[in-house]
């Protein structure tokens, strides 16, 4: 297993490379491209959910209007559930390469894969990152779990609460966003949030030189909106006023993040915002990103709530797949994005 950055007992071209303290080439970042230091002191609100409903939905929306991302904390998943997945999701990683093997594939078309050290951008450099995808329906389908990895023999039964329990507290943020900016309820829950959920587990090894290249790039995420386990390593950071804030890891939170879809259909209410993964060079880092997605054919455009009288709409309505079809080709910087889709 040559392609795995986290290959367990010397595995792994780069993992060899990077035990010998140099960062292999193909992870370095021209100069201009470094990740530059973050000066920023605003930290993200920690939002008790199980506060009063109108003072949740306030601090809510203001948080998503402000910083488009928000901890939050006593949120419903239980946090066993949570523990359980971060627990497996590590365990995964730690399996010997000839384990890992089977589930490693370099097709985007398959929804259950593994992979590792994508080039996101023109240009050649990797990102010190290697990620388990997996894909689930809703309501949940018998065989679902067995398109997941077999080992860590338990993972099957553990995602698939973690699955259940995320989706639920999504769709309760959604809710109270709803409320807040005076849409129905539901209004998310009729096709915009009937897709796949799909969990991003991303590990990040310890690295050779942090200060050389990035976990992830900036980027905004391309779905409604992502739940993010960060546990308790820190390394995600916001983009803000042109710096960048670090997520402090809070314990059985999570960090919550609007995607592009979620701006188009509120008509820029709602920013999706930039984001990155930093390295480390002490110890490996596993964050379980969920992300709520609608159906291909699903029609993603502003609500008309949303549009005051007279105004035009300020972003194209198109179908969820021509959005991931632009997507993929114009990159997930915010400016590229906004400028494909925003009238
Ligand atoms: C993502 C993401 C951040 C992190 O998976 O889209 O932004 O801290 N992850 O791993
Ligand atoms: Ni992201």
């Amino acid at each position: 297993m040559e392609k795995l950055l986290s290959s367990s007992g010397g595995g792994g071209a780069a993992a060899a490379v990077a035990s010998q303290g140099q960062l292999p080439d193909c992870f370095v970042f021209p100069a201009d491209r470094r990740p530059p230091a973050s000066t920023a002191t605003v930290s993200l609100p920690v939002i008790d959910l199980s506060g009063p409903r109108d003072a949740v939905r306030r601090a809510v929306l203001d948080a998503g209007k402000e910083l488009g991302f928000f901890q939050v904390v006593n949120h419903g998943v239980p946090p066993e559930v949570m523990r359980e997945m971060a627990a497996v999701c590590e365990e995964f990683f730690r399996l010997p390469a000839e384990d890992k093997a089977a589930f490693y594939s370099d097709a985007e078309e398959n929804p259950n894969r593994l992979f590792s050290s994508t080039i996101y951008e023109v240009g050649d450099q990797r990102y010190w990152r290697d990620c388990l995808r997996l894909a689930c329906g809703f309501p949940v389908a018998d065989d679902t779990n067995t398109h997941w990895p077999d080992k860590p023999h338990h993972l099957r039964e553990v995602a698939e609460k973690f699955f259940v329990a995320t989706r639920g507290l999504g769709i309760e943020l959604l809710r109270l966003l709803c409320e807040g900016m005076g849409l129905r309820p539901d209004y998310f829950e009729l096709d915009l949030t009937a897709g796949d959920v799909i969990i991003n587990v991303n590990h990040y090894p310890p690295c050779p030189d942090p200060s050389l290249t990035l976990g992830l790039p900036p980027h905004c995420d391309r779905n409604l909106i992502t739940l993010l386990l960060q546990g308790d390593v820190f390394g995600l950071q916001v983009s803000y006023n042109g710096d960048w804030i670090n997520v402090e890891p809070v314990p059985d939170a999570f960090v919550v993040n609007f995607g592009h879809l979620l701006e188009i259909a509120t008509n820029g209410v709602l920013k999706s915002i930039e984001h990155r993964a930093m390295t480390n060079s002490a110890v490996a880092r596993t964050s379980v990103a969920t992300f709520m997605m609608p159906p291909m054919e699903c029609l993603v455009g502003p609500a008309k709530e949303l549009v005051a009288a007279g105004d035009q709409p300020q972003y194209r309505t198109v179908t969820f797949r021509e959005f991931m079809r632009i997507y993929k080709t114009v990159g997930a910087r915010r400016e590229s994005v906004e400028k494909a889709f925003k009238i």
